[in-house]
Formats: C-alpha cells, sequence, structure tokens
C-alpha cells in the first residue's frame, strides 16, 4: 500500500440548519470583520445570514457576485476589490466557483503576486486568513478539498491551484441551503461529485482509505439524486447527496479525479459548459473507455449503485455503466458534445487542450494519447 497525506478541514460541522454556526464560529476564534464571497443567486440567503452573524458580533464585508466558472481575470477584480477592505477572515458561501474564489482569496489576499504565479501543486506558501467554506450546492466538495480551479483565458483551460493551504479551518454542509437548488443545476453538480467518487475509486492513486469515502459517496448518491432532482423539498434525497457531495470532497486531495475530468477541461474552458453537465456528458464513454482495465473496480461501482451481481465482473461493470446512463437520461442531463455547442471540427483542439491535463490523466485506470482523447470525444458527440 503506497503512503497518502490528507489535509483534512480541522472543524466539519454536517447537518440542516448548521451554516447559521459559522458567524459565532468565527467570532469564538478571534474574528471580527469576514469577507463574504458568494454568487448571485444565494445573495437572499447570505443576507439572511450575516444578519444572524452581525448579532453574534461578525462584521461582513460582501464582495460582488463571484461569476460562474470565473476566469483570471474576473478573479483579479475581486482580489482588487477585496484588498481595499481590513478582514481578519474570509468566508466563502456558494457552489464550486465561489468557494474556489474564497479559498484563494483567503491565501492571497495579503500577498502580491498574480494568482497564475501559484497554478500547479504545492506551490502556495501558506495561508494569510482564517477561511470558512458553506456549500450550497451538493457537488464540488470544494469546501473540504485543497483544489481552486479558475478559467485561464489565455490557454482557454481551467488551471488548478493544490494546495493544503486551500483547506479551510472549518466547513458547514446544510442541506437545508441545497433545497432552491433548480433540478438542472442539481442533476449536474451531483453528477459531479458521483465522478469524483467513482474517478477516485477507479484511480492508479487509490487508497483503502479514500476508497471508504468513494463507495460510500457512490451509494448515498446513486440512491438519492433521482429523488432530489424531482423534488428539491425532499429532504431525505438533499441530506443523501449532500453528503454524497462531502465525500467526494475528501477524495479529492489525497487521490483526485482522472481523465473524465481532464477531458470535461476544454469543455469548460473554450465552451462555457457547466462543470458538472461535461462530466456527466462524458463520463460513461471515459468509463467505456476504461472498463478493461479496472474490471474489479468498475464491478464494484456497480454493487455500490445498487446493481446486483451479474455473471461475472465483466458484466456486472457492464451493468454499473448502463445504470449510469440511464440515471443521467432520468435526471434530464444533456446526450452529447453537440447538443452543448460544440461541433465536429472543435474535436481536434480539445483534445490536443485535454492531453496537457497530465496531472489528471497519469491518475486514469488506462493511458491516453491524444488519438484515444479524439476517440473519446468521437464517441460522446
Ligand atoms: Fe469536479
Amino acid at each position: 500500500m503506497h503512503t497518502v497525506t490528507i489535509h483534512q478541514v480541522p472543524v466539519l460541522q454536517v447537518g440542516e440548519g448548521c451554516a447559521e454556526a459559522a458567524g459565532a464560529w468565527l467570532v469564538g476564534r478571534g474574528c471580527r470583520r469576514a469577507l463574504a464571497v458568494s454568487g448571485r443567486s444565494v445573495r437572499p440567503v447570505l443576507e439572511r445570514l450575516c444578519d444572524r452573524w452581525h448579532r453574534e458580533g461578525l462584521e461582513t464585508v460582501v464582495l460582488p457576485p463571484v461569476p460562474a466558472e470565473p476566469t483570471v481575470r474576473q478573479y483579479e477584480e475581486l482580489w482588487r476589490e477585496a484588498r481595499r477592505h481590513e478582514v481578519d477572515a474570509v468566508l466563502g458561501l456558494g457552489g464550486g466557483s465561489v468557494l474556489d474564489v474564497a479559498k484563494l482569496l483567503a491565501a492571497l489576499l495579503k500577498r502580491d503576486e498574480p494568482v497564475t504565479e501559484f497554478f500547479g501543486i504545492d506551490r502556495l506558501p501558506g495561508r494569510g486568513l482564517m477561511l470558512v467554506c458553506v456549500p450550497t450546492t451538493a457537488g464540488t466538495g470544494s469546501e473540504v478539498s485543497p483544489n481552486a480551479i479558475l478559467l485561464d483565458e489565455t490557454v482557454w483551460l481551467k488551471q488548478g491551484v493544490i494546495s493544503r493551504y486551500l483547506v479551510p479551518d472549518a466547513a458547514f454542509v446544510d442541506p437545508e441551503l441545497t433545497y432552491s437548488v433548480p433540478p438542472p443545476v442539481t442533476a449536474a453538480t451531483g453528477f459531479d461529485a458521483l465522478t469524483h467518487c467513482i474517478e477516485a475509486y477507479a484511480n492508479r492513486r487509490a487508497h483503502p482509505w479514500v476508497d471508504m469515502w468513494a463507495l460510500q459517496g457512490i451509494r448515498w448518491i446513486g440512491a438519492h439524486l433521482l429523488r432530489a432532482v424531482q423534488d428539491g423539498r425532499d429532504r431525505e434525497a438533499r441530506r443523501f447527496v449532500a453528503l454524497g457531495s462531502l465525500c467526494g470532497g475528501l477524495c479529492l486531495g489525497p487521490v483526485n479525479t482522472a481523465a473524465v475530468h481532464a477531458l470535461a477541461y476544454p469543455l469548460g474552458g473554450r465552451f462555457r459548459v457547466p462543470h458538472g453537465v461535461a462530466n456527466a456528458v462524458l463520463l460513461p464513454h471515459v468509463l467505456r473507455y476504461n472498463l478493461e482495465a479496472a474490471l474489479d473496480r468498475y464491478a464494484e461501482v456497480a454493487r455500490a449503485l445498487g446493481v446486483p451481481a451479474g455473471r461475472d465482473e465483466r458484466s456486472t461493470a457492464a451493468e454499473g455503466l448502463a445504470r449510469l446512463e440511464d440515471l443521467s437520461r432520468a435526471c434530464g442531463l444533456p446526450r452529447g458534445l453537440s447538443a452543448l455547442g460544440v461541433r465536429r471540427e472543435d474535436l481536434p483542439g480539445m483534445a490536443r487542450a485535454a492531453l496537457q491535463v497530465q496531472r489528471l490523466l497519469r491518475n486514469n485506470p488506462r493511458s491516453l494519447e491524444e488519438g484515444d482523447i479524439l476517440a473519446i470525444y468521437e464517441a460522446a458527440f
């Protein structure tokens, strides 16, 4: 067994209503003025929570909304705005893009270097500010991960800052905040979380300790995602999808994702396809390519999805793949790249771009050359 190093969130609160406790938690750590980072759609929730936190002694400076899938330039505008204020903590409340920006701001607000200097693994020297993350979607698991992703418009590719210093000081996972997420976003973010778990489990760097979270995440999301899409106020479904998303986030630091995410990045970069949608469309096609290289792993994924044991591992694994396609269809997710605005002549350029994401491709159970990536894109077209 190889060694994994796990940088965990020191304080994790999980449960309905727990987001309200985030302000008092910061006050209890000596914080008086927090930079509140959020997206436009959760402004009413943020205002309600800020009112409560003010009464508990936490002042908040609310940053302009973080756009979906932010670019480096958009991040830098927020960074410049944030530097005008004196704060002792950063509090992110939102989906993955919001939490990623909050994490970067907590690390870089007091530094002068551009964020691009820190793209890559372990390049951050530390973090200047206390950081609390409160997810409002069940998908990225960013609240517990060491990753932050921005769209680098110079190369039209998602770039990541990966560092232990991006793991927050506290995360508050409150399923109630996801009740108002509309069905298409619930479906896409849920498939992102499911993909984190599947890619961490069928992964060259898979580890038994991380397998535990990955399989449990697959079980919870597989059993509850469709219910959460069909009825956003289904408390039980929302709870277990949120827990599954948390499982996926816990896998991201020590093992991380693989080819589905690598191939999804050019879709987010060039075509601004939401991250979860890109993953959902590519997942069955990458898994079909990978299947023979990790039959036992994909058979276990199938069992975690509720597939009964088949004749052999191959048939069980194939049944799991069919189950994923059924779930994607039932959740109303798009079926192919052509439905996302991609043209066939775009595919070779996308394959060249995806090949650059070696930090994830090297995790994949089966190696991929440029021609393999192009073939997967064509199958997914
Ligand atoms: Fe993801």
